[in-house]
């Protein structure tokens, strides 16, 4: 052989080597391609990928036993990057394709459809955007599987290319910007076996055709806007296994769901559905999971309900349900959650359950539910949660507590439980919180309970606790909150609680306690402490004086402070050194004092500015109207109005006219007060609006805050039709309300006999005003007055919100030393205004309470029955505390078949009215509550 050949032979054999043949060749350069466009945090992916490795070893390729690719699985490779399709579906071999879960970009290109062979597209859960190139898709006839979801794709309408994909048996679309109906035809993918299509924005109702997918195992179409009822076929689908709607508007019974024997899964949760249970679900022998919580339903449970497969999970919360727990949830050895709070479910709870070995939370608080708790719950090892609050449970708690290793949360406030409380809870050293509160627990308390290093609020006030508050206390290192008041606690309070780092609220009140206050709670920065009506005597250390409002300390005669309004003097100054308490004073208050004359003299600078502005600008008396809805009158009109004939109204805010306009129409005109000068009251009123007393002139936040209120619209809040201002003046033109404020209608004589449709009506339209105001404009409305007489009626009784926002209006209204600052009215002032300030929509929620408290009780906020010191909110906290008995607090003249109706709206507003804002429930909350008692 010459050389010459030996070198072609050579030659040829590298051009073999570098030049594979060209069946072979496309595929590894379409993947090393690949490779360059994709970049990756998980190292391994690619190290196979490389010229050494034949294609077939490389990562996530599968071929046939031909050596040709027929999957590439790249999910879950953490990959990032974008992917040529065009280039990728020049090996026509694949069938399966899975880039699922990565963080992959880019566009889906409609020549995807080159993957001719594909049976198998999983693009699910990356960042693919742009519009999916359905029509192209649409060719890929032989797919079963098509799984696009979690991805930002431009918003859609239901594709109705799919129904080309006539052999789908998989089809995800959760999550990927489909709007509109589901479309009848979906009948026709006869051979799904999972669909879903959670997480869009989905209207209208479930199609019948859905009824016709009688291969379904799954069905998830929960977070969309579905409405209407299940259709009637949908029994038809009985291979189902999963069915999630949850998170829907969907309503009416579930009777069609009693025939899905084999449902494992069932979430039927934040719908409307209502009716009963069918008892059918009793006898669903593979049922695991099942939340219906937050919906209308009505009757019992089941008895043999979970009591057949490995049952996990269930949550009926929120519902109207009534009967007893199921027996056997519990049976097999699996349950972790049962959550049943806020029903009307009644007996005991089932013996069985101190078997629930698996149990974590265990929740049946706001229910009906009496009897003793079985021995064996107190003990559960795995138990996170026991949340028993709001029964009428009674007993002791058990000894065997102290085997609760894994217990972080014991709820048990009012409910009847008595007896002492076992030494052996500073066993359950995981415990965090302990809410015990308004029970009958006596005895002392446990000696030991230093040893609960993690405890973070210990609430056992209404008990009736006796003895000396344990000097161990003071070793629960990670207490935040202290509520021991009212019980018959009595000796020193511990020095040792000043060791509490992180102590931020201290409640001692309504105790025997004696002695005086340890000087070392000094040492502690709290946002809250009573210790008012004890037997403390002598000094209260100074810093606490800081932190303390009015009443910190009231009912401790023996308690002094040298420089306190509300206690007296400690001593003759003669025997203390007068030169260093003054020395202190200073130090305090000086720069305190400093602040406020600069905060004086800013405001003064700034509003002279205002004056001189305005005098510039306008003319000394020409008035400005803003309009904000369409009516027709004039200034003129409505000021001629504004004469004493006309008064209706006198509040904190300013004097209230009713003005009737010439075409008939009346409107309630209210003149704002102005530096507390009282327009009424001034002699030489006339009805000429020239001669409105002179006022101070308005700051440009006035403008604001009624522009800002002028545009909250709900029918349940007064219509702001303008505000008309000049130089001097300030009106707001509300609609007019001819059946006056709920104060009226309740409690002068010239009530009208209200019932309870209409009692319920004005409960639940005022909490939606109330709701709309806290979470339906741009920015939060704290009304910060919220009682009855600002509960306005029209003539058909429809309650809407007044004076929503003026507390605002004023302060920006006012001058520095205004005396009309609106904290609220008394009896409806929440407990936190006495210590801070910051005022929040919970403060509101308080008051509400409060007016819901008068509205089922017929009683007024403060009223000489409740007893010294009492107002409608502690009377009926500690008449439930005392004899647990609701229904007997409500307004007699309610009938008796709504009385128990009438007992639960007072359940909210207990809970409205709880002493700790963080416990109170938002309106929105309140709103729902108040919706599932709604009268039939
Ligand atoms: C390909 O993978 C197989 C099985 O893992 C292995 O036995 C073989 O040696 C690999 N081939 C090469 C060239 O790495
Ligand atoms: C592999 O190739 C042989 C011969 O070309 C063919 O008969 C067979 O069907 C192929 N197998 C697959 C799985 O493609
Ligand atoms: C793809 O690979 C992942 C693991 O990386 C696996 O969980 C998944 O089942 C595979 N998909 C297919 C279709 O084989
Ligand atoms: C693939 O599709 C993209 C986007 O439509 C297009 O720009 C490109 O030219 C197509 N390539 C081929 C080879 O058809
Ligand atoms: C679909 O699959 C069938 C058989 O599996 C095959 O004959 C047909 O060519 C495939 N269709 C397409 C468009 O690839
Ligand atoms: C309910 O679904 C909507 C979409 O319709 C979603 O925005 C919302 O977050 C969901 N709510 C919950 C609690 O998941």
């Amino acid at each position: 052989m010459s050389p010459e050949s030996i070198s072609g032979l050579l030659l040829s054999l590298i051009i073999f080597i570098i030049i594979p043949p060209s069946t072979q060749s496309d595929p590894l350069k379409t993947l090393l391609k690949l490779k360059t466009t994709l970049s990756n945090s998980n190292i391994h992916t690619f190290t196979t990928w490389n010229h050494n490795n034949p294609i077939c070893n490389f990562t996530g390729v599968t071929c046939n036993i031909n050596n040709t690719i027929t999957e590439l699985n790249l999910s879950q490779q953490q990959l990032t990057g974008t992917v040529d399709f065009n280039s990728l579906c020049s090996i026509q071999s694949l069938k399966k394709l899975s880039l699922a879960t990565n963080h992959l970009h880019g566009t889906i290109t409609p020549n995807i459809s080159h993957c001719t062979n594909l049976q198998h597209l999983d693009l699910a859960d990356n960042s693919f955007s742009g519009q999916f190139p359905w029509k192209s898709v649409a060719k890929l006839i032989n797919l079963t599987y098509l799984s696009l979801g979690d991805n930002p794709f431009d918003k859609t309408q239901f594709p109705l290319e799919i129904f080309n994909l006539q052999n789908l048996q998989t089809l995800y679309l959760t999550n990927c910007s489909i709007s509109g109906m589901i479309p009848e035809k979906l009948g026709t993918l006869a051979s799904l076996h999972r669909l879903e299509l959670s997480d869009n924005s989905l209207v209208g109702e479930l199609p019948i055709g859905l009824t016709k997918l009688t291969n379904l195992q799954v069905l998830e179409l929960y977070d969309n806007r579905l409405t209407g009822v299940f259709p009637t076929g949908f029994g038809n689908l009985v291979n189902l296994s999963k069915l999630d709607v949850s998170n829907n508007t969907l309503e009416g019974d579930v009777n069609e769901l009693k025939t899905l024997t084999r449902l494992e899964s069932l979430q039927l949760f934040e719908n409307k559905f209502s009716g009963a249970i069918p008892v059918e679900f009793g006898e669903f022998k593979f049922l695991r999971e099942f939340s219906i919580y937050k919906n209308k339903f009505t009757g019992e449970l089941p008895e043999k309900i979970g009591s057949w497969a490995e049952f996990e999970f269930i949550d009926v919360s929120e519902n109207m349900l009534s009967g007893a727990i199921p027996p056997d949830m519990c049976k097999n050895g699996k349950m972790y959650d049962i959550l049943m709070l806020q029903n009307n479910f009644s007996g005991s709870l089932p013996e069985s359950y101190a078997n629930c070995w698996s149990l974590e939370r265990l929740r049946v608080s706001n229910n009906s539910l009496s009897g003793r708790i079985p021995d064996g719950i107190w003990s559960l090892p795995r138990l996170k949660l026991i949340d028993l609050a709001m029964n009428q449970f009674e007993g002791e708690v058990s000894t065997n507590i102290g085997e609760a290793k894994s217990l972080a949360q014991l709820f048990l406030f009012n409910n009847r439980f008595s007896g002492e409380l076992p030494e052996e809870i500073s066993e359950a050293s995981s415990l965090v919180e302990i809410k015990l509160m308004y029970n009958q627990l006596s005895g002392g308390l446990p000696a030991t309970i230093g040893e609960l290093k993690k405890l973070n609020s210990l609430h056992l006030e209404g008990n009736f606790f006796s003895g000396e508050i344990p000097e161990s206390l003071g070793s629960c290192v990670s207490l935040n909150d202290i509520n021991l008041a009212g019980n018959f606690l009595s000796g020193k309070i511990p020095a040792s609680l000043g060791s509490i780092r992180g102590l931020n609220s201290l409640n001692l009140s309504g105790n025997k306690l004696s002695g005086e206050i340890p000087a070392s709670l000094s040492s502690l920065k709290l946002s809250f402490i009573d210790l008012s009506n004890n037997m403390l005597i002598g000094p209260v250390p100074e810093s606490l004086l800081a932190e303390a409002y009015g009443g910190s300390f009231a009912g401790n005669p023996g308690l002094c402070a040298d420089r306190s309004k509300n206690l007296g003097r400690c001593s003759p100054v003669s025997h203390r050194s007068g030169g260093l308490g003054v020395a202190k004073y200073c130090f305090i208050g000086g720069p305190l004092v400093l602040v406020l004359l600069l905060l004086i003299a800013c405001f003064i600078l700034k509003r002279s500015k205002v004056k001189k502005c305005n005098n510039v600008t306008d003319g000394d008396f020409s008035w400005d109207m803003k309009q904000f809805h369409v009516i027709s009158f004039d200034e003129g009109e409505i000021l001629q109005s504004l004469k004493p004939d006309n008064l209706i109204g006198k509040g904190g805010s300013g004097n209230v006219y009713k003005v009737e306009l010439g075409c008939g129409k009346k409107l309630a005109v209210k003149h704002m007060w102005r530096s507390g000068i009282d327009v009424g009251e001034r002699k030489n009123y006339s009805s000429s609006a020239t001669m409105l007393p002179k006022q101070k002139s308005r700051l440009p936040e006035y403008d604001a805050e009624v522009v800002a209120l002028s545009s909250i619209r709900h029918v349940n809040v007064v219509k702001l039709y303008c505000s008309i201002t000049n130089e001097d003046a300030n009106l707001l033109v509300y609609e007019y309300m001819s059946n006056g404020s709920l104060w009226d209608q309740l409690h002068t004589y010239q009530k009208i006999e209200m019932g309870w449709d209409v009692r319920y009506k004005i409960a639940i339209g005022a909490a939606k005003g109330l709701e709309y105001l806290h979470h339906g404009c741009e920015r939060p409305v704290i009304h910060r007055d919220v009682k009855s007489s600002n509960i306005l009626l029209d003539k058909e009784m429809k309650p809407k919100i007044a004076d929503f926002g003026l507390a605002k209006i004023m302060q920006a209204n006012r001058d520095a030393n205004s005396s009309h600052v609106i904290v609220g009215t008394y009896g409806y002032i929440a407990p936190e205004y006495g210590y801070t300030f910051n005022v929040t929509e919970k403060s509101d929620i308080y008051s509400f309470g409060v007016v819901l408290m008068e509205l089922m009780t017929g009683k007024k906020p403060v009223e000489p029955e409740f007893g010294e010191n009492k107002d409608i909110v502690s009377w009926i906290h500690d008449e439930i505390r005392s004899k647990g008995n609701v229904v007997g607090l409500v307004d007699p003249s309610i009938p008796d078949e709504a009385k128990r109706d009438a007992a639960k709206v007072l359940t909210i507003a207990i809970r409205c009215t709880m002493r700790f804002p963080a416990q109170r429930p938002s309106m929105r909350i309140i709103v729902q509550m108040l919706e599932q008692i709604e009268p039939v």
